[in-house]
């Protein structure tokens, strides 16, 4: 059975939409690495395991393009992962809400394929029908089945094209619908009963799929399914140097991106809302000399990222512009504040032992109160 086609061939940047995909936005730094890259590639990929490292923890080619860091962090865990995809297995993110997985499985699709697009959501309720292949049902009625009937998932189309499929939050679907995924991966074919027919994937094919330990009703997958997977686990961010550079080039951005009337923030309150961030998902001050209640909610790095973000808007809208610890108080107790009634407590303390005592956090022990 011949290759499906993808969904889209190019990746011209489009203008006017919300968010670019990863091929659309770094589509300079992809052809750069592409043109410079002389080495070995896999089958199937368009730049070597070297290029796509370039690609997610940034670097500077010979000919003074800079590749800007994606994935900021221990660059072996990139390589595990870079490495798990050329061979037969399938790669498996796993971590805490936040911690960069379907960033870095976008980014990854996006170097080894050119198109980060082939994704299927994992949901509760979805059947086999999203990772195999449905039916346009009036044409099925129509003419009985045919291969025009027949909608592919993005999955079948990856195989076809030889491109990476993108499972997101794999847990959550039913383990019955997941193990449909154990033959596509071990036997690389995909059958369509109906037709007498298979399409079988072409060198460049493999799965990325990400799933967070902290979801509730999460599907284990099966030992068979497990062993065609790879896990690599993404960890919350070792230091606050480290969490404060995600949050700054995020943040930096969307600040770009929005064109907004405001300076961009400034480092330090950055750092004071990372700082917050860690102490109370740690339970734990920056010194190491306070113990601390730990709020319910994860406070996770997109979580910071969202606060700086709100903030900004703040200052735009309704500020002077210049982002200030008034701008920030509402995002960030709402973050905090997960579950009102019980994390109040953790929330009251922190503000009153550790935020007020610190001479510089002033005007943010004032905001946070008013807040509350
Ligand atoms: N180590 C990191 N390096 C660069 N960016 C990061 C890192 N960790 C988190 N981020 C940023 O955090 C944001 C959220 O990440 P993402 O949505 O990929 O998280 P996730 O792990 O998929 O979370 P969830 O489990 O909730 O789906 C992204 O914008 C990403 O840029
Ligand atoms: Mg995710």
């Amino acid at each position: 059975m011949s290759a499906p086609s993808t969904s889209r061939e190019s990746a011209a940047p489009v203008q006017g939409v919300i968010r670019q995909h990863a091929e659309q936005a770094f589509r300079h730094e992809l052809s750069a690495l592409r043109d410079r890259d002389t080495r070995p590639k896999p089958a199937g990929w368009s730049m070597s395991p070297w290029g796509v490292r370039t690609y997610l923890v940034g670097g500077m080619l010979d000919d003074g393009t800079e590749i800007s860091p994606k994935y900021i962090g221990d660059a072996r865990i990139i390589e595990i992962a870079i490495a798990t995809l050329a061979t037969s297995r399938a790669l498996l993110l796993q971590g805490v809400p936040g911690t960069g997985k379907s960033w870095v499985s976008e980014h990854l699709s996006a170097a080894i394929s050119g198109d980060s697009t082939l994704l299927v959501q994992g949901t509760a309720g979805m059947d086999e029908s999203a990772l195999r292949y449905g039916w346009n049902y009036a044409r099925l009625l129509a003419d009985g089945p045919s291969r025009d009937a027949m909608v592919p998932s993005p999955v079948m189309r990856a195989m076809g094209a030889g491109k990476i499929a993108r499972i997101e939050e794999l847990t959550r679907i039913p383990s019955d619908v997941q193990d449909a995924l154990i033959t596509l991966l071990s036997e690389k074919t995909l059958p369509v009963s109906e037709l007498g027919e298979e399409v079988q994937a072409v060198p460049g094919f493999n799965v990325i799929a990400t799933a967070n330990d902290r979801d509730k009703g999460v599907s284990e997958l099966s030992s068979a399914l497990l062993r065609r997977f790879n896990t690599v686990v993404l960890p919350t961010p070792a230091t606050l140097e480290e969490e404060v550079r995600i949050v700054q080039q995020r943040v930096g951005a969307m600040h770009r991106a929005m064109e907004m009337p405001t300076e961009a923030p400034a480092l330090e309150q950055i750092q004071r809302v990372v700082t917050v961030f860690r102490e109370l998902r740690r339970g734990l001050t920056e010194d190491g000399q306070t113990k601390l209640k730990q709020p319910s909610g994860t406070l996770s790095t997109a979580e910071a990222i969202a606060v700086v973000e709100a903030g900004l808007v703040m200052s735009a809208s309704f500020g002077d512009g210049k982002l200030s610890a008034e701008d920030l108080a509402s995002a960030l107790t709402g973050s905090v504040l997960r579950d009102p009634e019980q994390d109040q407590v953790p929330w009251s303390e922190y503000l009153k032992s550790v935020v007020r005592e610190r001479a510089e956090w002033k005007d943010l022990y004032r905001a946070c109160k008013r807040a509350l």
